[in-house]
């Protein structure tokens, strides 16, 4: 029997009736059209498909939709600003820390997460954050650098 979910995406308060037996990522980008959280593992073990809830980064294939009920979600398509893309974003961009860019969302969003609780962190905290997030074809360093970038952009240093 299917069930309301009721939680709030990238700000915007959302009521659906889902299979209860579905997975966060299957709502997102299924229901509600947020392709923008990848999904290629299916079993935790790649980070692709990483979103924000609640302030902490999750593995949106791991967690069932129904967990997210009454809880606060934000996806990649929540963080730019109109046509301007989150420092972020520009961190990863400018540091050419993508390249296919299958990984990049569930980077990016396990980045704000950290950042979001530890404006400066340093690169065991960032090698900490992003430990499990696998990447086909940037080097790792050029996700530090991006994200060591990114914290000072936010702080207004750069
Ligand atoms: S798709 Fe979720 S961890 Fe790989
Ligand atoms: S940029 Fe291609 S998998 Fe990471």
């Amino acid at each position: 029997m299917k069930q309301i979910l009721q939680f709030t995406v990238n700000g915007e308060p959302r009521e659906l009736l889902i299979d209860p037996k579905k997975f966060l990522v299957e709502v997102l980008r299924e229901d509600l059209g947020l392709t923008g959280t990848h999904w290629a593992c299916d079993t935790g073990a790649c980070c692709c498909c990483t979103v924000i809830m609640d302030g902490k980064a999750v593995k949106s294939c791991s967690i069932l939709a129904m967990q997210a009920n009454g809880r606060e979600v934000t996806t990649i398509e929540g963080l730019a600003d109109g046509p301007n893309l989150h420092p972020i974003q520009q961190a990863f961009i400018d540091n050419w820390a993508l390249q296919c860019g299958f990984c990049s969302s569930g980077q990016i969003m396990a980045a704000k997460a950290l950042l979001d609780e530890n404006p400066s962190p340093t690169r065991e905290d960032i090698q900490l954050q992003m430990d499990g997030h696998l990447c086909r074809c940037t080097g790792f360093n050029m996700i530090q650098e991006a994200i060591l970038d990114a914290a000072e952009r936010l702080k207004g240093q750069k």
